[in-house]
């Protein structure tokens, strides 16, 4: 285990942390009065906090820890890295080494012709970047009608303002004057709660078309693109049936409409 080599008191940190840190996706009130839970190391699937206990570290972090903690062979690579070239940017017309190799490495491990590569800090930008990329892309073709992005209730796609509002979670939409224009919700293919008497093979289907309907609702002429989690992730990790993908494949195929699959933590 990797000893935490922090030597504060753990109320002391939580009243340091408390007058000066605020926290998403948390009760700031609570937090005062409880105060947090303070992780001062890691090792494997392990985190420990400044008490000494150890928990299992089942989300991997914010489901992003996909290799574990304590890798030293990472460490040492970052390091030689932060010492040669710590930063630089790819806007006008710059790259460098580091970037090209890891494009490179993405469109070897991405399937069929997804070869190009846009990078983003996190989650929530790169799907604001969807919605500029898709919506830019159609005006290109000369479409410039086609704004409208589908997506899904209880979807989530992060917490900036393109991104929460994409995302299906009516108390992110209540802050600050959500959804953003042009985006539209259908029902999530979550059988367990939606299925009533259908198969799950029928539901799956169901679920699909409720996208055709909305297209043929809204008009093709307006939509750009389809934005979904394969698997759902925060909204309660729905796996939908094995019949709604290929279906919206389909469907996003027989019309032009965009499919942008989000993976920030499938
Ligand atoms: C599907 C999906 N999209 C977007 C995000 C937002 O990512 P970030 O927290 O890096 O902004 C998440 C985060 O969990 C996610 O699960």
């Amino acid at each position: 285990m990797n000893i935490a080599t922090n030597t504060f008191p753990t109320k002391e940190l939580q009243k340091r942390d408390a007058a000066h840190h605020l926290h998403p996706f948390t009760a700031n009130s609570d937090l005062a009065q409880k105060g947090a839970r303070i992780i001062a190391g890691a090792e494997g699937v392990y985190i420990t906090d400044t008490e000494g206990r150890d928990y299992l570290d089942a989300m991997a972090g914010l489901w992003c820890v996909n290799i574990g903690y304590g890798r030293h062979e990472l460490a040492d690579v970052a390091a030689r890295q932060m010492a040669a070239l710590p930063y630089y940017n790819t806007f006008f017309q710059s790259s460098h080494l580091p970037v090209i190799e890891l494009s490179e490495k993405l469109a070897e491990l991405a399937p069929g012709d997804l070869n190009h590569v846009f990078y983003g800090s996190s989650g929530s930008e790169a799907n604001d970047t969807n919605i500029r990329l898709a919506r830019f892309y159609w005006a290109l073709r000369d479409k410039p009608s086609k704004k409208i992005i589908i997506s899904r209730h209880n979807a989530y796609h992060g917490s900036t303002m393109g991104a929460a509002s994409l995302g299906g979670m009516s108390y992110m939409h209540a802050q600050g004057g959500m959804p953003i224009p042009d985006i539209h919700h259908i029902e999530q293919p979550d059988w367990w709660s939606l299925g009533g008497e259908h198969s799950p093979e029928d539901f799956g289907k169901i679920a699909a078309r409720r996208l055709e309907e909305a297209i043929h609702f809204l008009g093709e002429d307006k939509v750009a693109a389809f934005i979904a989690e394969p698997i759902q992730g925060a909204g309660g990790v729905i796996v939908p049936p094995e019949t709604y993908w290929p279906e919206i494949q389909r469907i996003c195929d027989e019309r032009e409409i965009l499919l942008i699959a989000v993976e920030v933590i499938c």
